[in-house]
């Protein structure tokens, strides 16, 4: 059977499944609850900032660019109601995991900025918005 929490969202931001972290992403449309972690080499996609079209996060370490479409599709489901969301965690989940949440800095979700790529010709091998994130 399926694990559930629930998180107050007007309180906290952050999610830790045992070793895993979970931040929630608002890049328009409802909130997500996705992994913090990049599919290069695992940096905080929570300290990433948003590109200029909002539909990437540049990572922070490396400047991979993560699709938020990749990101939506790998994220935990969560149903909200006001503030309060219930979270499903991921189903391979031992029941003595422990679960905690927390608010941390989420740069994610800071409005879209200037291109941190501009100018930058390898750009565009470190885009990795088709491809599926290395979270559940
Ligand atoms: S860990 Fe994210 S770009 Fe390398």
């Amino acid at each position: 059977m399926a694990r559930v929490i629930v998180i107050d969202l007007s309180r906290h931001n952050t999610l830790y499944v045992g070793h895993d972290r979970y931040f929630v992403l608002r890049a328009g449309g409802p909130p997500l609850l996705v992994r913090d972690h990049c599919p290069h080499r695992g940096g905080p996609l929570s300290l990433a900032r948003p590109t200029p079209d909002g539909r990437r996060l540049a990572c922070p370490w490396h400047g991979t660019r993560v699709g938020v479409a990749a990101l939506r599709r790998g994220c935990l489901p969560m149903v909200r109601t006001g503030d309060e969301a219930v979270v499903v965690l991921p189903e391979d989940t031992p029941d003595d995991t422990p679960v905690s949440v927390l608010h941390k800095e989420v740069l994610a979700n800071l409005p879209p900025g200037p291109d941190p790529d501009a100018g930058d010709p390898d750009a565009s091998d470190r885009d990795t918005s088709d491809r599926e994130p290395a979270c559940r």
